[in-house]
């Protein structure tokens, strides 16, 4: 008699960080339907609220804690996920920050550059080894990121300003940026998440590495440091017409297109999408693949910067036991699943 397979093992499960708020929201909602969600976030309580909302509506979810703008906790939680020993069929690195004023993370980097690219990296290299062949890995990027993208200019975004992964984490760019505060920042780690795509596409072609812009989404809480009266603006004013504007889109309807790449059944690898889902160039500047291969060297010189400690020796073990147990898989909080794929 042929034994059955656990449930929970047979179906899909699907990375994804910033799941708590705007878009990564309402995609973790969509992703849902295809498998069990992990969710990656920075709140407890936050992440508790959305597991049990999934939950709700008859999905699974399980929740990994980690602060992303702090690599030995990227890392932490990568072993986490491999731990969980879950049949990932792909990562959404969604969770994204656009502060006005700079700050330090916990390495004393720019916490922009950290949260939006260095966590980023960290997690998806510490997750590489782990990901069967075909793992749709893909990064929400921004459209800011390239100089001749009219919108953004007249926004006041000057295009990613990057002079090296040393000096971005310094807080340095190059001069002449953008009018709006902290936008230098948000452009050039935006770039820098494009830059990793493309060249992990090229290095690793056993997974596929997709790209995404999403669209201006006012109804996000992105803008969160604005003062009340342009957050009103932005999200009760704004957003309702958002889906008739071309380039803007709406949490709910950014998170359907986001779900529809990242689960699409195609062998893909190295495309950048655009707000519908269609395929789009980046800038002059990220579509050199010198350049690329610069961004990733010399964002992984870095990284080797902080110290592994116990992380490595987690997952390295974590990358070698037998499935767990029934019982192990209910202690790492991992309700059996209904298979809702559509
Ligand atoms: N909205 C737009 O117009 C737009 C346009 C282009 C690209 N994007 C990109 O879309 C992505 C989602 O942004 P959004 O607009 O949905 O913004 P959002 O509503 O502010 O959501 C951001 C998410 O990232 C999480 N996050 C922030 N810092 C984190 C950290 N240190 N560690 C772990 N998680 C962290 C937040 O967690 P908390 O809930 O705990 O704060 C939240 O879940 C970002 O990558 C952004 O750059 C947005």
């Amino acid at each position: 008699m042929a034994e059955s397979i656990p449930t929970t093992l047979a179906a899909k499960a699907w990375i994804i960080t910033g799941p708590t708020s705007g878009i990564g929201h309402r995609t973790a909602l969509e992703l849902a339907k295809h498998g069990t969600v992990v969710l990656v976030g920075r709140d407890r309580g936050k992440l508790d609220e959305v597991e049990q909302e999934i939950r709700t509506q008859g999905g699974n979810a399980v929740s990994v804690v980690c602060d992303l703008s702090d690599v030995t906790s990227a890392r932490r939680a990568a072993a986490a996920i491999v731990a969980l020993d879950l049949p990932i069929a792909g990562l959404l690195n969604n969770a994204g920050i656009s502060p006005l004023r700079p700050f330090k993370s916990a390495q004393g980097w720019d916490g922009t550059f950290a949260t939006n690219h260095l966590g980023p990296f960290a997690l998806t290299e510490a997750l590489i080894p782990h990901l069967p062949d075909g793992t749709n890995v893909v990064f929400i990027c921004s459209a800011v990121e390239d100089p001749e993208r009219k919108p953004a200019v007249t926004a006041g975004f000057r295009g990613a300003r990057y002079i090296s992964a040393e000096a971005s984490a310094r807080g340095e760019w190059l001069p002449g940026g953008a009018s709006i505060p902290g936008g230098d920042a948000y452009a050039t780690s935006k770039q820098c998440n494009l830059a990793t795509v493309l060249a992990f596409a090229r290095e690793t072609p056993r997974l596929r590495f997709n790209a995404i812009e999403p669209g201006f989404s006012p109804g996000s809480n992105l803008g969160r440091d604005a003062n009340i009266a342009l957050r009103f603006l932005l999200k009760y004013v704004l957003s309702p017409f958002a889906p008739f504007i071309k380039y803007w889109s709406t949490p709910k309807r950014a998170g359907q297109m986001i779900a529809r790449v990242l689960t699409a059944d195609t062998n893909r690898t190295g495309t950048y999408y655009d707000e519908n889902g269609k395929p789009m160039v980046g800038s002059t500047q990220v579509r050199d693949t010198a350049f690329q291969d610069r961004v990733i060297a010399e964002t992984r010189a870095l990284l080797a910067t902080v110290p592994m400690g116990a992380t490595l020796t987690t997952l390295a073990v974590s990358a070698q036991p037998a499935r767990p147990s029934q019982d192990e898989q209910v202690r790492a909080d991992t309700p059996p699943i209904a298979d809702n794929r559509s």
